[in-house]
């Protein structure tokens, strides 16, 4: 009796030990796609983090300076909109991450001897607030966009 039991209960834990190994193994082959529909409580907090550093320039709605496509006298680009109007959306999410961390670092993120008035958020924000606030600007994108720049993303994952 105790022997018909203990194979079964076998079969059970090695069924349970192989889920959690393929678990553990899809979590760590990071695609590096900040899927903003996989986290709400993220989307929150990436709004209160955004209104707080990112609004003044970016607008309130996302919506960008006005005339953000034509210089300033010094040269320098007026910020973006981040809704599906702007071209957050054409980068792939380390890059965003990136430049949200350093601003745009020339001859790296950007044109050698390019100069912008997008600050470094690196010693402001930490990594989980710069990805939160990421994941709240593609919450705001239409299904199409979102699913445009995950292949870009995808493509070009490091
Ligand atoms: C002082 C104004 C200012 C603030 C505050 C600011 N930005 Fe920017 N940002 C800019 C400007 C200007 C550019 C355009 C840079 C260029 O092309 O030269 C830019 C560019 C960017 C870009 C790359 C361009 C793109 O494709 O969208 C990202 C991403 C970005 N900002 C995210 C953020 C986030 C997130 C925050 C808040 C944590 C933030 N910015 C706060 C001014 C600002």
């Amino acid at each position: 009796m105790l022997k018909i039991r203990r194979i079964p209960l076998l079969f059970v834990v090695l069924v349970v030990l192989l889920v959690i190994a393929f678990y553990l193994t899809t979590l760590t082959r990071n695609d590096g796609f900040i899927d903003p529909l996989a986290d709400q409580g993220r989307i929150v907090q990436g709004k209160t983090v955004y209104t707080a550093n990112c609004a003044a320039c970016h607008g309130a709605n996302l919506e960008g300076q006005a005339n953000w496509r034509e210089r300033l006298d010094n040269g320098r680009l007026p910020a973006p909109p981040h809704d599906k109007t702007g071209h957050t959306w054409h980068h792939p999410d380390w890059l965003l991450v990136d430049m949200v961390k350093h601003g745009l670092v020339p001859g790296r993120t950007a044109p050698p001897g390019y100069e912008s008035d997008m600050p470094a958020y690196g010693g402001l924000l930490t990594d989980e607030e710069i990805v939160a606030v990421i994941a709240y600007i593609k919450s705001t994108w239409p299904p199409r966009v979102l699913e445009a720049q995950k292949e870009v993303t995808l493509r070009n994952s490091k």
